[in-house]
């Protein structure tokens, strides 16, 4: 058999448990989906399913080359697992990429010949939306898949995840405040969020309800607008961009637009001393978490407190409650200040408490599958 060092590298990350792989870094099965009438080249990286089907949702994105897609999809299958495990589900971490503009290639046959692949996996992956793809997508790909969630709300589904996503966000950043101020409230607390789109903007009405002072920025004028009209007569500060709002006087910074806000060059410029946001993958790189420790800011793990979507999507599985799912976000409290106090208690980094506690639930829970059921419950 060929020597794992002779591998490429999506080879050696997939059968990463034969290197010296950190925890977690292994991924139990990858496919890759091809229709070529369609167009269709899709990958779908299953993480784990210790804690159950795997969850995560399918990118629609113009990869440079077939190597990025699947990089990508093995990252963000692994973030699924982590994110899954904290959220409480009895779902594993997955992931699928479809290489593509959608804006271009995206037709009813090709989303309809991914969701026969994703069919074909029997239920070891459960799909939803990501970057590229919309609840209407889901729509058409649950006509060929049960494995689907993110559906319209016509279809059986949760509709638009940014509402529990922004309120699982407030909910971390109260604990946040309980834990460097100690109390739950960020009355009075200067608040900045970076990037109101669909998530950031449900958070600044948060923000307004619990008397916070807010300032906001978004390279979208139409973004700001919407804000300051649905919050007529309360003062939204807009300042020009993240770096003029990273540089403002605040208590709290909230990346709420794209991945890498904190890295060597934001870091340093914080005046805040929370962050706690929305936007997946806020480390730009390892050890910017020990570089905010350092400073004395409290960081709010991002795939702890933006978890609020994927629960509101994976209560579709059951039936679609909103104030069940609205509670188990609820829990988003909770298990950032658990992480909070680990972290305190390890002396490590909370980025580095949730990645323990999560792998620590994979297996504790996942090794009791190991006790055989009668009747074929939960195998
Ligand atoms: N939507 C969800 O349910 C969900 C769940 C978990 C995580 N997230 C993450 O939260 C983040 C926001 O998601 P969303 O659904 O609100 O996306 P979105 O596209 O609706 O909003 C992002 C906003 O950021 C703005 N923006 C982009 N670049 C910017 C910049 N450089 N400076 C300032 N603003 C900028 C955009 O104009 C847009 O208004 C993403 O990182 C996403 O991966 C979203």
């Amino acid at each position: 058999m060929t020597d794992v060092s002779e591998r490429s590298g999506v080879l050696r990350r997939i059968f990463a448990s034969e290197s010296a792989a950190a925890p977690g870094d292994s991924h139990e099965q990858v496919v890759l989906c091809h229709d070529r009438d369609s167009g269709l080249k899709a990958v779908i990286a299953i993480h784990s399913t210790a804690l159950g089907p795997a969850l995560g949702g399918t990118r629609f994105h113009p990869y440079a080359s077939e190597e990025d897609a699947v990089q990508d999809a093995l990252n963000l299958a692994r973030g699924m697992s982590y994110k899954n495990a904290l959220a409480g589900l009895d779902l594993g971490g997955g992931k699928a990429v479809i290489i593509g503009d959608p804006t271009t290639v995206k037709t009813e046959a090709l989303l309809r010949a991914y969701g026969r692949f994703v069919q074909s996996l029997g239920g070891r992956y459960v799909t939803a939306c990501d970057v590229g793809t919309y609840v209407a997508d889901m729509d058409v790909i649950a006509r060929e898949c049960d494995y689907v969630t993110g559906r319209s709300p016509e279809n059986g589904g949760a509709g638009d995840s940014s509402v529990l996503t922004a309120f699982g966000v407030f909910q971390g950043m109260l604990a946040s405040a309980q834990h460097q101020w100690g109390a739950p409230s960020l009355a009075g607390r200067r608040v900045g969020v970076a990037g109101i789109g669909k998530v950031g903007h449900y958070l600044v009405d948060h923000l307004v309800e619990e008397g916070a002072r807010v300032v906001v920025t978004d390279v979208r004028e139409e973004a700001v607008d919407r804000v300051r009209a649905a919050h007529h007569g309360v003062e939204i500060e807009v300042v020009a961009d993240a770096d003029a709002l990273i540089r403002a006087d605040l208590d709290v910074y909230a990346p709420c637009a794209l991945g890498g806000a904190l890295n060597e060059l934001t870091v340093p410029a914080l005046t805040a001393t929370v962050v706690c946001g929305a936007a997946n993958n806020q480390l730009a790189h390892l050890g910017v978490e020990k570089d905010l420790a350092d400073r004395g800011i409290l960081y709010a793990p991002d795939y702890v407190v933006n978890a609020g979507g994927v629960i509101q999507v994976a209560d579709e599985i059951d039936g679609f409650v909103f104030e069940r799912a609205k509670a188990k976000a609820a829990k988003i409290f909770d298990t950032t200040l658990e992480i909070f106090a680990r972290a305190q208690a390890d002396g490590v980094p909370p980025a580095v408490a949730a990645d323990r506690l999560a792998e620590r639930r994979m297996a504790d829970v996942g090794r009791l599958r190991s006790i055989l059921l009668p009747g074929g419950r939960r195998p």
